[in-house]
């Protein structure tokens, strides 16, 4: 009997007809800890406490220590959370803001909805991470900040290279964290970083939530502040603010998740390796993630591999997958400059994102994908 149906029928599952392998399985995060989930949220509705409050206040203290650094501030979404860091370090209308070329479109609209202008760099094909040099010659006059991405969880390999380097000219550097929680460094490098807590991500809520993290006191007193309307005391707004806080009921299930984080990443990481001996080598045309040296770097937000031949190769391959019940995504089938959200503004051309846009493909990969979905994916792909 193969490897694959020795490791299926260990695991219950009948060795003739394969099941579907999902892409992301959140019931079974919640099934893991449905007991003290439960329990948390019914202390929530009993508590009469619905905004702000004392579990807000534990799950940011809880969160700060995790992350290693003095502060977190809880907003409604990661979204959220790199505007307010933005708009916290007194970022807005005249201001540029250096992005990467290649990322989710929420890093480009915090910098739009802070009222300052993206200024693009496009990345290593390699590490998909901008480096220090790029990022040096988009600097000008306006330059207040860096936003770096820790794109699929992996710590930007030059994050700390860009603090030296905005430190040196006096702009902050913001981390965005939204894909890499618990990642060595994530949310401790920058002036300020920002994670987001969507039901997918690799700590995440049963809802919409976010948070800001920062060494810098003074920095989360303005996130709050400007979380909360702009208002430091009811009824009196010393700022046009928002109002996005950290609902209390998602504070209080992330609590309940935050200490499970650390295994579930180790998870991920040993499924990423079980991918990578799999497939090394062994698929022509298919270019693997690298693994760090440093594995503690890398959290597995996502396992993306590159389809030499573009977009066309690519949907042939995700349609051989779905027949094999097998479900992958794209992150992210359209750069941010080239989205209807953008085009306007007639940025580019990055043909470096551009690529990797035609050329990425998500595997399935998640605290709860067993092994040998793995290599039902593998022996799919022809490995
Ligand atoms: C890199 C990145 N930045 C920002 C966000 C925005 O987070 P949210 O969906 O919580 O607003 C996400 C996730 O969606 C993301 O992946």
């Amino acid at each position: 009997m193969s490897t694959l149906a020795r490791e299926r029928r260990a695991a219950g599952r009948p060795v003739g007809a394969p099941d579907p392998v999902p892409f992301l399985d959140l019931g079974a995060a919640y099934a893991e800890l449905r007991d003290e989930l439960d329990a948390a949220a019914l202390r929530v509705l009993h508590s009469g406490w619905y905004v702000l409050g004392p579990e807000v206040e534990a799950f940011e203290r809880a969160f700060a220590d995790w992350v290693g650094v003095r502060e977190a501030a809880g907003c409604a979404s990661g979204l959220d959370a790199l505007t307010l860091a933005l708009r916290a370090l007194g970022i807005g209308p005249g201001d540029e803001v250096v992005v990467p070329s290649n990322t989710y479109i929420a890093t480009w609209l915090a910098v739009t909805a802070a009222g300052a202008t993206v200024v693009p760099v496009e990345p290593d094909p390699d590490t998909h991470a901008m480096t220090p040099d790029a990022v040096a010659a988009a600097l000008g006059p306006r330059t207040a900040a860096v936003l770096t991405v820790h794109l699929h969880g992996r710590v930007a390999p030059d994050a700390r290279a860009l603090r030296a380097l905005c430190d040196r000219h006096g702009l902050a550097l913001v981390e965005d964290a939204a894909q890499a929680h618990g990642a060595a460094g994530a949310g401790a490098i920058g002036h300020a970083a920002a994670f987001s807590f969507y039901p997918s991500k690799n700590l995440g809520a049963q809802g919409d939530a976010g948070a800001v993290t920062t060494d810098d006191p003074a920095l989360a007193e303005r996130v709050r502040m400007l979380r909360n309307y702009g208002s430091r005391e009811r009824y009196r707004n010393d700022e046009a603010g928002i109002n996005s806080r950290l609902d209390p009921l998602q504070a209080a299930m992330l609590a309940v998740k935050l200490p499970h984080v650390h295994a579930w990443n180790a998870r991920r990481r040993a499924l990423a390796e079980r991918y990578d001996a799999a497939l090394r080598d062994r698929v022509p045309g298919l270019r693997l993630p690298v693994l760090p040296a440093d594995a503690a770097t890398h959290v597995w937000h996502l396992y993306v591999v590159r389809v030499r031949g573009g977009a066309p190769e690519r949907e042939r391959l995700r349609e051989r997958l779905a027949d094999a019940g097998i479900a992958t995504q794209v992150h992210y089938p359209v750069p941010p400059h080239a989205s209807g959200a953008y085009a306007a503004l007639g940025l580019g051309p990055y043909p470096v994102a551009q690529r990797l846009a035609d050329e990425v493909l998500s595997l399935p990969i998640g605290p709860h994908l067993e092994p040998w979905a793995v290599d039902r994916v593998a022996e799919v792909l022809g490995a």
